[in-house]
């Protein structure tokens, strides 16, 4: 028989992401009104599950949270608690210190922890669950490339983001005649290019799954000049390549599970077309963390509410080890073992890039 929950837990991990704390009100909300628990958050992710720094949600602490971005609760894309580091007889090392996180919950009495984060994150809750920690997965990132769920929240701000970059782009491009480049977030994944690309009526869409041919970009830019349209958008993933290329690194951020941080492939591109373009100037805007920021569009403030919703009935029911998913319009769940491992990535044979080739978007394969 399961024990009778009292009190659930929080935490947010990873980059920020627009949604998060939606989803902290959401889960506050639906667990103080619908079942009487007490709700608690961990500061800075796994870290204050280590520390045991913790604080009290109540209706009002969550009262104005739905639009804003960011988290109330902090956030770290760098504490791993299965590989962490401590000083230990005056030396730095990185030791399995997950015990102490479950000790840290069972003197608090948190019946089961809510874990709200991407790939790393959602890893370590899976690690918990098979610690026998009662958990349950709530999936964001920008980038949407967790599986076993069709969207997660924050996407749709970030392409919404994405598209008005490149409209405002585009009187620039045709004032001036120029070639403009938008770098956009995504990690390993092209969601964010593909789907503002077509949005925000890209010329040249270049994804990390379809690696690039220069000279078809070349092409494409002297054809639109043969018809009169003497300035052209491309939106480049941060993980595209070109296929004689390899991903561009910007950063390596020493202390984190997930060291690899990409950027430069927009500003490369230029460079590159200027060598070959004399007579059209080519420019590239980063689109970079502006894509996390700033309010929560009215789909993820949505996603994250039913999300955070379905997350406390999860807990309910006792089906723990599990990540609440999106799969069609309907809200669902799925087990952490078959979320991990399984990242989406563009399908390169999929409607979307079908339709946009349709109508005469370039992909320079
Ligand atoms: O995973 C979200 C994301 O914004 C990626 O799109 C990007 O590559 C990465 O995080 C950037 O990480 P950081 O905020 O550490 O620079």
């Amino acid at each position: 028989m399961q024990k009778e929950i009292k009190r659930i837990a929080l935490l947010t991990g990873g980059g920020d992401c627009p949604g998060l704390n939606a989803t902290i009100r959401a889960v506050t909300k639906s667990a103080i009104l619908n079942y009487g628990y007490d709700v608690i958050g961990y500061k800075f992710g796994y870290r204050g599950l280590y520390n045991n720094d913790f604080m009290s949600l109540t209706l009002n602490s969550v009262a104005d949270l739905l639009p804003k971005g960011g988290t109330i609760l902090f956030s770290s894309n760098k504490d791993n608690l299965f590989d962490y580091q401590v000083e230990e007889n005056g030396q730095m090392i990185k030791k399995d210190v997950s015990d102490i996180a479950v000790q840290n919950m069972k003197k608090e009495g948190v019946d089961a922890l809510v874990v709200i984060g991407g790939d790393g994150t959602l890893t370590s809750a899976r690690d918990f669950s098979r610690k026998g920690v009662n958990i349950i997965g709530v999936p964001k990132t920008i980038d949407n490339d967790l599986g076993s769920t069709d969207t997660t929240f924050g996407f749709n701000t970030a392409i919404d983001i994405a598209t008005e970059a490149l409209d405002r782009l585009t009187t620039t491009a045709q004032s001036h005649h120029r070639i403009m480049i938008l770098e956009v977030m995504g990690r390993n994944a092209g969601f964010i290019a593909l789907e503002s690309g077509i949005a925000g009526s890209a010329d040249i869409i270049l994804l990390p799954e379809i690696p690039y041919d220069i000279n078809r970009i070349v092409d494409k830019i002297n054809k639109r000049k043969q018809e009169g349209n003497l300035f052209t958008i491309i939106v480049v993933a941060e993980g595209a390549k070109a296929k004689d290329g390899k991903v561009i690194v910007s950063k390596i951020v020493a202390d984190s599970p997930d060291p690899i941080r990409l950027g430069g492939v927009g500003n490369k591109l230029a460079a590159d077309l200027e060598n070959i373009i004399k007579d059209q100037e080519v420019r590239c805007t980063v689109l970079g963390h502006l894509q996390r920021g700033g309010n929560t569009c009215t789909f993820d403030r949505i996603l994250s509410t039913r999300y955070g919703v379905a997350a406390v009935d999860l807990i309910k029911q006792g089906k723990f080890g599990t990540m609440v998913c999106l799969k069609g319009n309907e809200i669902t769940y799925d087990n952490l073992e078959n979320v991990i491992g399984n990242n989406k990535l563009v399908d390169k044979n999929g409607e979307l890039v079908k339709i946009a080739k349709k109508i005469g978007v370039c992909f320079a394969d």
